[in-house]
């Protein structure tokens, strides 16, 4: 049982999270200005709290920090949604987790708890990807999300950086697995581009998090993958087949877009060692449960276990 502050908590990670942090009796308090977030996925109710905000605002991050005293800090926050605005994604990604760090030096925090982009590593030489690889992001994200993580692991407390796969599961809307699911539902064409990624189903992420929350636990930068490459085609291939759908004309293969990656697929190996920490679902599989969510709550990006059913 803690006090959780969770910068982000409308998201689709935060708030899946907190589906499952919530009801293990611990206390969370959000801080989230719905940039992309949804207010109806976190309602208030007891144990949970929620502050609009940006954590841009230093002393609105102070404030809260002052006001509940958390012992653990999960920093899901980011801005992302326009490429040519280096300005939000450096407010947010950059002087957010400056003002995060900050703060929970001042307060104490026990640990923090930060997700990253696996475009901090830019173009790789290699893949899947080791941990050690050079950072080199060449996006507004990437370059701010990595100076935000080289702030979080400069300051003088216990930090761990996940450096995630795509992670899949409730409320995921963006990408080319509801893309997919949506066109092909409604016999509408689709292409994919000529790349590949890595998958992580949610559970294997709430295992790593469960993981890196131990007091005890390692902290550092850590690769949160399966290692499993898997092309765009793929994903299709697996939404035609889960569907029923037989395709005549295979749907067209595009070339990665200019500030597009071809191929980004994280090596876990020293997570695995370190954290004793495993993927364990498959990309099947994954799909198919991601398959099964569409089909019970429509591609959205609004259902959420804890608010009230609405019949
Ligand atoms: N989902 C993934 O597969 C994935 C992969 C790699 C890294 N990440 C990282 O994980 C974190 C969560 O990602 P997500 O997929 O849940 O994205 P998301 O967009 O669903 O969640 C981000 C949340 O941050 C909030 N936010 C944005 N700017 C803010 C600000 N200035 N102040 C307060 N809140 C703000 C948004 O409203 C949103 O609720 C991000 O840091 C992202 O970089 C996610």
């Amino acid at each position: 049982m803690s006090r959780i502050l969770i910068t982000g908590g409308a998201g689709c990670l935060g708030s899946n999270l907190i589906e499952r942090l919530l009801p293990a009796g611990n206390e969370i308090l959000v801080i989230d200005n719905f940039a992309t977030g949804k207010r109806e996925v976190v309602p208030e109710m007891p144990g949970l709290k929620v502050v609009e905000g940006t954590i841009a605002d230093a002393s609105l991050v102070d404030r809260c920090f002052d006001e509940f005293s958390p012992e653990v800090v999960i920093h899901s926050a980011a801005a992302y949604k326009d490429p040519s605005d280096w300005e939000e994604d450096a407010a947010t990604n950059v002087t957010g987790s400056i003002n995060v760090a900050k703060a929970s030096e001042r307060t104490k925090v026990r640990r923090v708890v930060n997700f990253q982009t696996a475009l901090c590593y830019g173009r790789p030489d290699r893949v899947p990807i080791p941990v050690d690889h050079p950072e080199r992001p060449f996006t507004s994200y990437g370059i701010s999300k990595t100076a935000g993580e080289r702030f979080l692991m400069s300051s003088g407390i216990p930090v761990t950086s996940l450096r995630l796969a795509n992670v899949t599961g409730p409320r995921l809307a963006i990408g080319p697995i509801p893309t997919f699911y949506q066109r092909l539902k409604q016999g509408k064409s689709c292409f994919c581009s000529d790349t590949k990624r890595d998958f992580l189903d949610m559970d294997d992420f709430f295992s790593v998090v469960d993981v890196v929350l131990q007091p005890d636990a390692p902290t550092g930068i850590f690769n949160v993958s399966t290692g499993e490459s898997r092309s765009i085609k793929d994903v299709f291939d697996a939404v035609a087949s889960f569907l029923g759908i037989t395709i005549e004309e295979p749907p067209p293969i595009v070339p990665p877009g200019e500030d597009d990656v071809p191929e980004v697929v994280l090596d876990p190996s020293e997570t695995e060692r370190v954290l004793g920490w495993k993927a364990t679902i498959g990309f099947e599989e994954t799909i198919h449960r991601m398959l099964f969510w569409y089909d019970e709550h429509g591609v959205s990006d609004v259902f959420s276990h804890l608010a009230e059913p609405k019949n």
